[in-house]
């Protein structure tokens, strides 16, 4: 596969075909990824719980960040590779240009963050500086301990028009990359629709331009199964037949189905 970048997913989406995106933590895994067909990869801070075991991912540091980028981007070839801002790394500006640059130093090509409005003048000045940004709306676990839990985010009218002005202005300011994580599916189908930029889903429906999971919940190895996780290792005798069952069935429609997804 030749290098993936923003502009082969903007023509994946113009195209209405399907990308995918998995999780990556490490050199091994980062190949087999590329190896089964995944155009994106993303070295998510969703390793301080199925790495480090902690209960969230608010105490994942940059350090951290820094050096699983670097496992991953030794060996990626032609997935694009985005990292993961942590917690309190882009509280304001000056810090997000810091802390950004680090993870492209290590060898990303896009950084992902959590929120919407708040975050305008932060990615676009990170963007004017030539650091492609993808933005995470619906459930951002950094902000766990605001919503109360792990909730599905969007169901009330309010919630959700709240979403949609919060995915228009982060494009407008120039983010790459849209990962809407729980939101119920008509609502993420609406969005998807109505900006320009791909959307990456997790528990947001098929109405997304590309879904993404965590590379452990997808082989079944975690112990947590929200409604959204399917266990691609069954009926399959390797990591590798796992990884490559999931791709197609991104590709080809058949994940998510109806049930894997939230109503309003
Ligand atoms: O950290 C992570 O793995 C993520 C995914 C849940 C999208 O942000």
């Amino acid at each position: 596969m030749a290098k993936v970048t923003i502009s082969t997913l903007d023509k994946i989406k113009a195209s209405g075909d399907k990308f995918v995106c998995i999780t990556a933590y490490d050199a091994t895994f980062a190949r087999l990824i590329e190896e089964a067909g995944a155009e994106t990869m993303l070295v998510g801070d969703s390793l301080g719980m199925v790495l480090q075991g902690h209960e969230s991912t608010i105490p994942v540091t940059i350090r951290d960040m820094e050096y699983h980028t670097r496992c991953v981007a030794r060996v990626a070839n032609s997935a694009l590779v985005m990292a993961d801002m942590p917690f309190m790394s882009y509280g304001n500006t000056e810090e997000a240009l810091r802390n950004a640059s680090l993870l492209m130093q290590a060898g990303a090509q896009m950084v992902k963050l959590e929120g919407g409005v708040w975050l305008s003048d932060t990615i676009q000045a990170l963007v004017e500086r030539g650091i492609p940004v993808c933005a995470h709306l619906g459930l951002t676990p950094q902000s766990v301990n605001v919503f109360g839990g792990y909730r599905v985010q969007g169901r009330t009218p309010k919630q959700a028009k709240s979403i949609l002005a919060d995915a228009v202005e982060i494009q407008d300011a120039g983010a790459s990359i849209l990962l809407l994580e729980c939101v119920p599916a008509p609502l993420a189908t609406d969005i998807t629709a109505k900006v320009d930029i791909p959307v990456i889903g997790i528990g947001a429906g098929p109405g997304t331009d590309a879904q993404v999971l965590v590379l452990h919940d997808l082989l079944g190895l975690s112990t947590h199964q929200p409604r959204f996780v399917e266990n691609f290792m069954t009926g399959q005798t390797s990591i590798q037949g796992a990884l490559k069952a999931f791709v197609d069935a991104v590709k080809s429609g058949a994940y998510p189905r109806e049930e894997q997804s939230y109503t309003a």
